[in-house]
């Protein structure tokens, strides 16, 4: 079912980070952003993200009638706000006067009052003014007709090692725990005489402390997320209180592994998140597309299939990037459509206007220093807005998907922390990729999954190097595969729990070795550079005969199931490389060492057809185009995406309609360098 983001607007957004905060003296300016705000087609803005200081000046002392009449003077003229709680940055009074709001670094030494995201969210203090003011803000706006939605705080992350932060994490470790005994056995403490006697020796991994404690270190991870979600959720039970149940998002940041983004999934009403690639950059802009691909669908997938919103990105240029390109002709229609392509309801950017001063003031913004409509920057996002206008078709549908790679943070910590055969890189985010960009490439509608989803409804799923295996996970993939589905395993699964604990037996642990129908011996590990290969046993599933492989091999024997291709190369060459078992209805698959793109696109358009996976699919397309799928109530919207420098066509295999022209495609379809289209298939 299509439903919008925001019943007041059901429009696609178009909109930016807005700070008149910067400008109260200058009433001209204010006046003048409404007029091009209205040129950009812009909808909606982002209100008040740092303005605490204007805000609250002083202590208790509120100011908020300058934000009243700009949420009254926007929504006259038909722009919406996305109002901010400004927990993001500190105001100097607070930040003086209450020492424990600042935050303390790995290295124990507390920060001077400075720039912005650097609160404890422990402290009782900051608690208790983000509560008062967050209510305050909402009993003034948060019932206002222009307001429709909470952008709370910016970008949470970071860590703090103050006293009431470790004090927080040993409360939070005896409530896990129970007892120090348990403790000492999850965390393998009898090595190096770590042992504890009790929770108050425990102390967070400071640069000079504990970093050994494997257990330690994932424990703090975690209890920095839920921490940061404790915090959250605080936030927001304060707007609640202030009588306003508006949804609630917070802006997460990229592949960002500072936070496990999922434990907020029942927080947040939708998510939102701030994408700054640098196109035409170092990697090629394919690769790249692909990235942003990889993470609007994890982004989407926490609140699996709804709309989300692109909060940030850049309507030109950046300006904390080693380089910072402009974006070439083409890139800023198309990047911003992808995210509507990959589930987006808006797309906003940071920031509307330059400020004169300080960190920010070179930073890409739609209106510049020179104050006019006729730049290039602000053209392109003119025509966005434009083209955003003529999608209401599309608003609110959501983004179905029967394919899901398992991308799991947690997972991630634990792969980058072990120290094992290859410390000089794992690649377990790009494995991930890798493992993803073959179904972008093919239009199959993807999720990015964590080991906590469900996984009903999938049909595939890719379950790359699932080292530390939690959230049920074992389990929930035997019952998948035994009712049907085909899962793809590969080498370093199933080897610690969630506690970072080996497993006894066979591996991968958990009984996973039985649903893969193999056992795994041992891993071997391959310099940069070095490689062995797999050689197809002649299975219909492999159009190549050989694959080259990378990194780490791991040495497995069938129990059961049967061999698909072998290595080529080394003392085990002829021992199997890559297998499938059948178990119950279902076929897993298990691939023993790190392949490259040509395996996993064979590999993967023969599993899609096996498996019988939907997804947008037009057939053969050239390199470089790619086209993803929303579902609306009538039709499919199939967006079709040329990322090459250089036009692309190719035949299209139906016919369909032009969504914004509703004229009738078929034949050649030639699209334009970074060029896009928006195809309808009538349900
Ligand atoms: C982040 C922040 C913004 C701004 C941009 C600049 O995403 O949320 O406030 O600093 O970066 O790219
Ligand atoms: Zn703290």
């Amino acid at each position: 079912m299509q439903q919008p983001l925001f019943p007041a607007l059901p429009h696609m957004g178009h909109g930016a980070d807005y700070n008149p905060d910067q400008w109260l003296d200058r009433p001209d300016i204010l006046e003048q952003d409404i007029e091009l705000m209205k040129e950009s087609h812009v909808n909606c803005v982002s209100l008040g993200i740092f303005a605490w200081a204007a805000l609250e000046p002083q202590e208790g002392e509120y100011h908020f009638e300058w934000l009243e009449q700009m949420v009254n003077r926007l929504y006259q003229n038909g722009i919406y706000t996305l109002l901010a709680t400004p927990s993001g940055a500190i105001p100097i009074w607070l930040a003086r006067k209450y020492p424990e709001v600042r935050r303390v670094s790995r290295e124990k030494v507390r920060d001077e009052p400075h720039g912005r995201h650097n609160h404890c969210y422990t402290s009782p203090v900051y608690r208790e003014k983000v509560r008062l003011l967050n209510t305050a803000l909402s009993q003034r706006l948060g019932k206002h007709p222009g307001v429709i939605a909470w952008h709370i705080s910016n970008e949470y992350g970071g860590e703090c090692y103050c006293p009431l932060c470790a004090a927080a994490f040993r409360e939070w470790l005896k409530e896990k725990y129970g007892t120090i005994e348990k403790l000492n056995a999850a965390w393998w403490t009898s090595f190096w005489s770590r042992r504890y006697s009790s929770f108050e020796e425990v102390e967070p991994p400071y640069a000079q402390g504990e970093n050994c404690v494997h257990g330690l270190k994932l424990d703090w991870k975690r209890f920095v997320t839920r921490q940061t979600e404790d915090f959250a959720r605080h936030e927001k039970a304060a707007v609640r209180a202030g009588g306003s149940d508006l949804p609630v998002t917070i802006n997460m940041m990229t592949a960002y592994d500072g936070l496990n983004y999922f434990k907020f999934k029942d927080v947040v009403d939708f998510t939102s998140w701030d994408a700054y690639p640098c196109w035409h950059g170092e990697q090629d802009d394919v690769s790249l597309a692909q990235y942003t691909a990889f993470i609007h669908d994890g982004i989407r997938s926490i609140k699996r299939g709804q709309p989300f919103v692109l909060m940030e990105s850049t309507p030109s240029m950046t300006n904390w990037q080693r380089v910072s390109k402009l974006k070439r002709p083409g890139m800023h229609m198309l990047s911003s459509m992808q995210a509507v392509a990959h589930g987006a309801d808006s797309v906003q950017y940071f920031q509307w206007r330059k400020g004169r001063g300080s960190f920010e003031k070179l930073h890409g913004a739609v209106v510049s220093h020179d104050c006019r409509s006729d730049t290039r920057v602000f053209k392109d996002v003119a025509a966005v807005g434009r083209r955003l206008s003529g999608l209401d078709a599309v608003c609110g549908s959501p983004v179905k998907a029967q394919a899901a790679v398992i991308f799991d943070t947690e997972n991630r910590w634990a792969i980058d922390m072990a120290a094992g055969p290859r410390n000089c890189g794992k690649h377990y985010l790009e494995t991930c990729m890798q493992h993803h960009r073959a179904l972008w490439e093919m239009g199959v509608t993807t999720d990015v999954i964590d080991m906590e989803c469900d996984l009903t409804g999938y049909k595939l799923v890719a379950a790359p190097m699932l080292y530390l295996l939690r959230g049920g996970i074992a389990e929930k993939l035997r019952r998948f595969v035994s009712e049907g589905g085909t899962l793809v395993g590969t080498y370093w699964s199933g080897v610690t729990d969630e506690n970072d604990l080996c497993f006894l037996g066979d591996w991968p642990g958990d009984g996973l070795a039985s649903v893969y129908g193999i056992r795994a011996e041992e891993i071997d590990a391959l310099y940069d550079g070095e490689c062995n290969h797999m050689e197809s046993c002649g299975h219909a599933l492999l159009r190549h005969e050989r694959y080259k492989l990378t990194e780490l091999c791991e040495r497995i024997h069938p129990q059961g199931a049967q061999v698909l291709a072998r290595y080529a190369e080394d003392f085990y060459a002829g021992e199997p490389a890559l297998t499938v078992n059948r178990f119950g209805e279902g076929n897993a698959y298990y691939l023993a060492a790190k392949a490259g793109m040509k395996f996993y696109r064979d590999f993967y358009h023969a599993l899609v057809e096996q498996a019988g996976v939907d997804g947008a699919r037009l057939g053969e397309l050239p390199s470089g185009v790619v086209v993803s799928k929303r579902r609306g109530d009538e039709a499919d919207y199939l967006f079709v995406q040329n990322w090459n420098a250089t036009p692309a066509s190719f035949e299209l295999p139906e016919r369909l309609a032009d969504l914004e022209t509703g004229k009738p495609v078929h034949g050649e379809l030639t699209l334009e360098p970074y060029g896009f289209r928006i195809l309808c298939r009538k349900h």
